[in-house]
């Protein structure tokens, strides 16, 4: 047992709650001593040497002494590999199955070598005669290198594996999910298993409720993408490479990834990040598009109360005219913490309460937690019953676990029937005036004294009815549930887009919604960690995300709560929220100067709307990120790899928080190319280091020369911020629109601005002289003219 988690054993056993939760731990214990299958003599085995190839459609099948692997490059450059038999399907996180094998290529004999190649337009692919595969660059640059896998052969079980890889020793790692201690991952190992952080975590707590094989890999020789399609617990061992100093010995980076049972497949990808997400997001799924309000600012708490507390916050912000898109509503409104119920006594008449919040712009949004209390009467335990949704053991017992409500059982979401119960659960929610769903507690979480805080590994599951246990289902039970309801709100209320974000998912979930950080210590290395969280999840394909503003687990500083919310002010999701004994978070909580700084970010957000909600288009048209590393665009740009403490907000804006206590002034590793200052449109050149004045009231934000930012005038009107190409340059910029929600195509104006004749003229695309829109848009100039 870890010192942690003793430390809460020894705190919970003498409580009821306590007990409890040791009887799981000891029901889960014995159920998977008694229903795994045991794993005996265990025999290992490698490929052994190659015996032929046969080409296919896309590439080819190559056959070893003791396995084969199969080589598929399909339509939009994603380049298949399986062993042992495995295929691209089922999967969990392909949107619409396998893409079709691109036809020009095939498996043929390597001329120069021992093997075979696969030549496509951006991955020539080389196999050895011993079963290691290379991905290199059409100019024949290596990106990755596979040693032959290792495979623990176990009779009436899965097959454990191993995979060694290889990548320049220049590469930097990003992804792998949630990781609080990127967003570049320091060597070290990561775990492959959806855990619930218990409450509070900082960057040296791993894993946390999102992880998932996927990683970014950034080196000189170019990017690439790797995706191990597998859901099995995991672990993936990272080391750096180090680089001989011209002597011509360096020393490659290595990863090692070792999955306890299922397929050994994997994707690779390969080009600039664009292009990266791009591909990553037509296999798995373009990013759902969030209503317009989903981008303003949220409102949450656990321990509201009642309606009564709800409704003095929303009025305090009313009253002090700052702007609130939602205010959403924790466990403590149910009625004893049960999920799809009301607190009648102190919420009472929540359409009302809805709608009156309405009027000034607000929207209500619910928790939903999978776990539901096992208590017949109750309407979600009645129903789930009669249509056999739960989870069941191996010997059909349905599994019981702790929850918020106490004794909970979990719907099964991996089989389809059991998400068209569910969908329909989200009636009541809607009934209620809930206009967006908060999935919380499925990692599954399952409280427990010791041991896996979730189901029995031997539980077992549907899986889309070719039937397994909970090794294989565990990290997909988030997305699976995102899936649910999300399919829920599309036939219940389908003239709106649905809003939901979940905090466990994996490769796939942004088809559903989004994320958010999750339980983040109240810290300053709790604000690093959200900053990570953020960037590596939008590498990973999922970008609509952001922290606990404050963090969850504790009172800030005044301090420290204005740097976090000016931060999350440029992050996607924009939400205030805290723990139960955590302290409020309503910006006028701190004092009358952090008051005054919360309100100058909130008053930056709303200007910055029509910049945010092009971005949410641009995502869910391409699976760019919002929110981007700085070497988004320089990938060969070294010193950027390493500077996880900036982003790019789109392709127009550099925003570099303070995330250091008593900070007035920061650093930072600037991309190439002219940026401004947009508080006092200072010049600067980059790539480079600069320093910046970061005073209590506002944290830098530069923006690109060349920049069309379209924003929100004094008078409310769609105006554009433009910031004056460098010389001979001309500059860009895109305006999308629609009516905030539903399904209707979105509007697209795009710009540019060049100098003439000394002056700089902006123009919409389409022809030299087209109007600004309709009616024009105003333009302001914006930055110096550097002497
Ligand atoms: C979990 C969530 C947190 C929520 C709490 C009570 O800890 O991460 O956001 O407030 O449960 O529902």
């Amino acid at each position: 047992m870890e010192t942690r988690e003793l430390g809460r054993f020894l705190r919970v056993v003498g409580t009821s709650g306590g007990r409890r939760e040791l009887r799981a731990a000891w029901r889960r214990r014995r159920a998977d001593a008694r229903d795994l299958p045991r794993r005996g003599s265990e025999r290992a085995r490698v490929p052994g040497p190659a015996q032929g190839a046969e080409p296919l459609p896309g590439g080819g099948v190559v056959r070893f002494a003791r396995s084969a692997l199969w080589i598929r490059v399909t339509m939009g450059g994603a380049v298949f590999c399986g062993w042992d038999g495995a295929e691209p399907e089922p999967s969990y996180a392909l949107a619409n199955g396998c893409p079709d094998p691109d036809a020009r290529t095939t498996l043929e004999p390597d001329p120069g070598g021992d093997g075979w190649r696969v030549v496509s337009e951006r991955i020539t692919v080389v196999v050895s005669h011993h079963g290691a595969v290379e991905f290199r660059t059409p100019g024949g640059a290596l990106l990755r290198r596979e040693l032959p896998p290792r495979w623990w052969d176990c009779p009436g079980d899965e097959s454990r594996w191993v995979q060694r890889s290889q990548t320049p020793a220049d590469a930097r790692v990003f992804g792998l999910g949630g990781r609080a201690a990127g967003p570049r991952l320091a060597e070290g190992s990561y775990r492959l298993w959806n855990t619930d952080p218990l409450g509070s975590f900082e960057p040296g707590d791993d894993p946390l409720s999102i992880t998932m094989p996927v990683q970014l890999v950034v080196a000189d020789a170019g990017c690439h993408m790797v995706f191990h399609d597998n859901t099995w617990d995991g672990r993936v061992c990272l080391r750096e490479g180090e680089e001989g100093a011209g002597s011509g010995h360096d020393r490659p980076g290595s990863c090692e990834l070792r999955v306890e049972g299922g397929p050994l497949r994997y994707w690779v990808m390969a080009g600039v990040p664009g292009r990266l997400l791009r591909t990553w997001t037509s296999l798995t799924g373009r990013p759902a598009l969030p209503p317009r309000w989903a981008l303003g600012h949220h409102h949450a708490r656990w321990g509201f109360g009642d309606a009564r507390e709800v409704r003095r916050v929303a009025d305090g912000y009313r009253e002090r005219g700052l702007p609130l898109s939602a205010v959403h509503l924790d466990i403590d409104h149910l009625d004893r913490h049960r999920v799809f119920t009301v607190d009648e006594e102190h919420f009472p008449d929540l359409p009302g309460l809805a709608e009156e919040l309405s009027r000034s712009g607000t929207r209500l949004v619910s928790i939903v937690d999978p776990g539901i209390a096992a208590q017949p009467g109750l309407a979600a335990y009645d129903s789930g019953t009669a249509a056999d949704v739960f989870v069941r053991d191996a010997r059909g017992r349905v599994v019981r676990g702790v929850v918020w409500p106490g004794e909970a059982v979990f719907p099964d979401f991996t089989d389809p029937q059991v998400r068209k119960w569910w969908a329909g659960l989200y009636a009541e929610r809607l009934g209620r005036g809930f206009a967006g769903f908060w999935h919380d507690m499925n990692e599954p979480a399952s409280f427990a004294a010791f041991g896996d805080r979730s189901l029995p590994r031997s539980a077992r599951h549907v899986l889309e009815g070719r039937g397994g246990d909970h090794r294989e289902a565990h990290n997909v039970y988030g997305l699976a549930m995102a899936r649910a309801g999300y399919e829920g709100l599309r036939e219940l209320r389908s003239e709106a887009r649905p809003f939901l974000f979940s905090r466990s998912g994996w490769a796939g979930m942004q088809r559903y919604g989004g994320t958010w950080s999750g339980d983040v210590a109240t810290s300053w290395a709790g604000l690093r960690a959200s900053l990570s969280l953020v960037l590596g999840l939008g590498l990973c394909g999922v970008p609509y995300s952001g922290p606990d503003v404050g963090g969850f687990s504790a009172v800030p500083s005044a301090e420290l709560y204005v740097r976090w919310f000016q931060l999350a002010a440029y992050l996607p999701f924009f939400r205030t929220h805290s723990a139960m004994g955590a302290g409020r978070r309503e910006p006028w909580e701190f004092g009358a100067q952090a008051l005054q700084c919360a309100r100058a970010a909130l008053v930056e957000r709303v200007r910055l709307m029509p910049y945010l909600y092009t971005l949410a288009h641009l995502t869910h048209r391409t699976g760019a990120p919002y929110v981007r590393p700085l070497w988004w665009h320089h990938p060969q740009d070294r010193a950027l790899r390493d500077a996880g403490d900036a982003f790019l907000l789109g392709d127009a804006l550099l925003v570099a928080p303070v995330l250091e206590q008593g900070a007035q002034v920061r650093s930072l590793q600037l991309p190439g190319g002219r940026w401004y200052d947009t508080a006092t449109g200072t010049a600067y050149e980059g790539p480079g280091q600069v320093l910046l004045d970061a005073p209590l009231h506002r944290i830098p934000v530069l923006a690109r020369a060349g920049a069309v930012v379209p924003v929100v005038g004094e008078d409310g009107r769609t105006e554009l911020d433009v910031w004056r190409p460098a010389a001979g340059r001309q500059g860009r910029g895109v305006l999308i629109t629609d009516d905030g929600d539903g399904w209707d195509e979105p509007r697209t104006e795009r710009f540019t601005a060049r100098w003439q004749d000394g002056e700089v003229v902006v123009e919409r695309e389409g022809g030299v002289g087209e109007p600004l829109g309709e009616p024009g848009h105003r333009v302001r100039l914006h930055g110096e003219v550097p002497g």
